[in-house]
């Protein structure tokens, strides 16, 4: 069997090791660079220093063919195909910060035979612009759309690969296609610029249908009907699809804030004003505030009162808090002057400092002990199983705000609990 390609990574975050370890499963070598040696040290010894489904089994699993290093020359010696996965995480202005990727792109040098392949999300030209300051690199944009919590199974099956190249790097492309070939997936083979776009409009597109069912859970609320029912009839129609019609208390995580914000003023520079996606990112912040006034509405003032937040996560499976509407409530439940515990599964700890002066309970028994409201903000599966009878024994008042619609709320108030939900 002929000898797989050997590949290179550039910057061992979440994205860059799921990609790393994917490939590896894939029989291929894979050269993976860090400039935190403390990381590089923890990997090499197949510690993972993120919580994703299947990710240590994978790193474990194909130890012999990743080679994590601090030291670009040894990527560059071994891989001509260097997979760029440093983050482009959002400036104050809303634009995308590529420092890191110039850093990348600078550490590169006068290399010949090297291409750069585009997974870290950056700007509708970015591509373009390397290449016209690089001639030497060839450039592909072959953007990631992994989910946090089901990232390897999304890689191994994913619904597309986007592969953008324009003149002078398709012979590069052909390589990063064939990379995927035992994978199932659409092709799309596209160039630089549209393949970039794919990735951000994708993004916004989804976060789109975020804002808007949220609005109609809002409306829903108003006049009586039931958001879940709607989604559902609506998600039937063939054109609109079920999925990210999930009414809640607000998109979160390292991407759809970011991305969303980096398309909008990625138009607006070039003297576009994207007025949709004004309207999703502000309904997004309004929702994130919403569950406020729903204590409120039971509990009057929220001075002195318990609140505790049950999620801390920006959604289940992932310690990820970037972005979390957990950092929002706790921050304005406090401005209101109640007390606030929060408890996660994970994520609680990472989060500490974000959290301000919340209490991080151990335990749910412990964040709910003499609770005058709790609010579910991360549907992780265990809330689910709570033994909720003698939850509620243990609060003051037995007050539910479910801001994922996850829990059942007909059962909740036939054990005694006042519960309310999005958009019902
Ligand atoms: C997202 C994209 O889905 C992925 O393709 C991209 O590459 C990275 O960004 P991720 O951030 O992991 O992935 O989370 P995702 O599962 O898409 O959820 C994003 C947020 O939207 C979460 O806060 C989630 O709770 C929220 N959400 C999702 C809803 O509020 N309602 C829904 O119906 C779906």
């Amino acid at each position: 069997m002929a000898e797989k390609e050997p590949i290179g990574v550039i910057g061992v975050g979440w994205v860059g090791l799921c990609t790393a370890a994917c490939f590896a499963e894939l029989g291929h070598h894979v050269y993976a660079r860090d400039i935190v040696s403390e990381r590089v040290d923890a990997l090499s010894r197949g510690q993972v220093p993120m919580h994703e489904p299947g990710l240590s089994e994978l790193v474990g699993g194909n130890a012999e063919r990743l080679h994590f290093t601090t030291d670009m020359g040894e990527v560059l010696d071994n891989a001509s195909l260097l997979f760029c996965c440093v983050d482009t995480p959002p400036t104050y202005s809303g634009d995308a910060d590529l420092s890191r990727v110039e850093a990348v792109i600078a550490d590169l040098g006068a290399s010949e035979g090297h291409a750069i392949v585009m997974k870290s999300t950056v700007p509708v030209g970015t591509g373009r612009s390397i290449v016209r300051r690089f001639p030497n690199v060839g450039y592909v944009s072959n953007p990631e759309f992994l989910k946090e919590g089901s990232a390897i199974k999304d890689f191994m099956s994913p619904d597309r690969v986007v592969i953008g190249a324009d003149d002078g790097s398709q012979g590069f492309a052909d390589r990063v296609e064939a990379l995927y070939s035992t994978l199932d997936g659409a092709r799309v083979r596209t160039d630089v610029a549209s393949a970039e776009m794919v990735k951000l409009a994708s993004n916004a597109f989804l976060a789109t249908k975020i804002s808007f069912i949220n609005e109609i859970a809002n409306v829903s609320e108003e006049l009586g009907a039931d958001v879940s029912e709607v989604a559902r009839g609506m998600g039937l129609d063939d054109r609109i699809g079920p999925k990210f019609l999930q009414a809640g208390i607000g998109y979160g995580g390292s991407c759809f804030p970011k991305d969303v914000s980096a398309l909008k003023q990625l138009a607006g520079n070039t003297g576009y004003h994207f007025q949709l996606l004004t309207a999703v990112i502000e309904v997004n912040e309004l929702q994130k505030r919403r569950t406020i006034g729903k204590l409120q509405k039971h509990l009057g003032s929220l001075v002195g009162k318990e609140i505790t937040l049950l999620g801390v996560a920006f959604k289940p499976d992932t310690d990820d808090v970037r972005e979390a509407t957990s950092l929002v409530l706790s921050a304005r439940l406090q401005g209101e002057g109640a007390n606030v515990r929060v408890y996660d599964p994970v994520a609680s700890e990472g989060a500490r400092e974000m959290l301000g002066g919340a209490t991080i309970a151990d335990s749910v028994e412990e964040a709910l002990d003499g609770a005058d409201g709790a609010v579910l903000v991360t549907e992780w599966a265990e809330f689910a199983e709570l033994d909720w009878s003698a939850m509620r024994e243990r609060m003051n008042v037995p007050l539910i705000v479910d801001g994922r619609n996850f829990l059942d709320g007909p059962s909740l108030v036939e054990a005694g609990f006042s519960y309310e939900g999005i958009g019902r």
